[in-house]
């Protein structure tokens, strides 16, 4: 028996291994304490919950168009509009199962066969083996973590070449929560536009920014830029419905037209009752968003505190989304063996900074209780006292 080669080059997500080892560990009783969730803690909220019993109800189980329901299509539109800027019609947008599926449909509209797509490192895992599916090549631009690990257009520049295709760009990001400033978007816009290449701009974190940054798509700098851009969006992390599986994206028409043909041949519509719920999510009342925001900015200053005070570590202050990524390399260990030492030694589940390229880190997410964070910090203190 024989895989192809295709899927045979395919690692596994580091970052959902981790997540299910953290679980099974847990249910034999063991006492660990997980850093590793990739998804808010909060439970969808209920008008959202709501809507899709009532769908279900109402005997909304059948096919809808394959690019998704056209209600759904009109909310995101007017989202696009209302929170960014950004004016589309309803062919440039297609639904799919989740975010990460619409970037896997754009990774296949825009690549040819060894086109080189530039992923900024640390990258979120998925964004390279998506991009090798695709038949391109990953080009990784390392930031530096003294500049809040945000892109430098000399750097970027340095990389082009006549098969560069797309620049990947994700803001706030995982797994550092920094975010790309208006000034560097402006940067990066200019050099694609010069240079002819796609932005895939990642925005899944969007509405977990603090501390008022002012966040901008890049794809509303200009008519010129949005025409080379394909957005990327989804209600997973928003509205806590990371089980949903309902994502989105925006694009020139078409690549959207060539996405939404694509998707009819593979998975067809995203889960119907699912796209009920997103309509509610995004249409419906945004409190529970406010909510969840200021919960996570209440613990990502506590997780700033207590890292501060933890000697041997240092740690960046994330703008968004629900990680931070501390610098361990005093500990002097590869990442993925200092994650396999937490786990079994102190009882706290990490994901080491290799999965994103980035071995001298480690991800804390802090979608967990203030007293659960304090638990499992005591224990990074303990273990990193032992080591120094
Ligand atoms: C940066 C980034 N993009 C996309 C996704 C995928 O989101 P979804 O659950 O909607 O597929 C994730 C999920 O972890 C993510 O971290």
């Amino acid at each position: 028996m024989k895989v192809a080669s295709r899927l045979a080059a395919i690692s596994p997500s580091e970052t959902l291994a981790i997540t299910s080892k953290a679980k099974a560990l847990k249910k034999q009783g063991v006492d660990v304490v997980s850093f590793a969730a990739g998804e808010p803690d909060f439970d969808t909220p209920e008008h959202i919950k709501e809507a899709a019993v009532r769908a279900l109800h109402e005997g909304q189980t059948k096919y809808t168009p394959a690019r998704g329901m056209p209600a759904l299509i009109e909310a995101v539109r007017q989202k696009f509009k209302d929170d960014n800027g950004l004016e589309y019609s309803t062919d440039q947008i297609v639904i799919s199962c989740g975010a990460k599926h619409s970037l896997y449909n754009a990774f296949q509209a825009v690549c040819e066969e060894g086109d080189e797509i530039i992923i900024p490192s640390p990258y979120w895992v998925t964004y390279p083996e998506q991009v090798k599916l695709a038949g391109g090549i990953p080009v990784f631009l390392p930031t530096r973590e003294e500049e809040d690990f945000t892109i430098d257009s000399r750097r970027l520049k340095s990389l082009l070449t006549p098969r560069t295709r797309a620049l990947v760009i994700c803001s706030p990001s995982n797994p550092t929560g920094a975010a790309i400033s208006r000034d560097r978007l402006e940067e990066i816009a200019n050099l694609a536009c010069e240079h002819d290449f796609y932005l895939i701009s990642d925005e899944i974190y969007e509405k977990l920014i603090f501390d008022d940054f002012d966040l901008a798509s890049i794809a509303s700098l200009s008519r010129e830029v949005r025409e080379r851009t394909i957005v990327i969006n989804g209600v997973s992390k928003a509205y806590a419905m990371t089980g949903w599986r309902i994502g989105y994206l925006a694009a020139p028409r078409l690549i959207a037209s060539a996405i939404s043909n694509f998707q009819s041949h593979s998975t067809s519509n995203p889960t119907t009752v699912s796209q009920f719920a997103a309509l509610a999510a995004l249409t419906g009342d945004q409190t529970p968003v406010k909510i969840m925001v200021e919960a996570f900015r209440k613990r990502r200053d506590f997780m700033m505190e207590r890292l501060g005070g933890i000697e041997g570590l240092s740690c960046r202050k994330p703008v968004g989304a629900f990680y931070v990524f501390p610098n361990v390399s005093s500990l002097r260990m590869p990442s993925a063996e200092l994650a396999n030492e937490l786990i079994e030694k102190a009882g706290i589940a990490v994901v080491p900074g290799g999965a994103f390229g980035w071995d001298s880190h480690i991800r804390l997410s802090f979608a967990d209780s203030l007293d659960n964070l304090g638990k499992g910090l005591d224990r990074l203190q303990e273990y990193v006292k032992s080591k120094l």
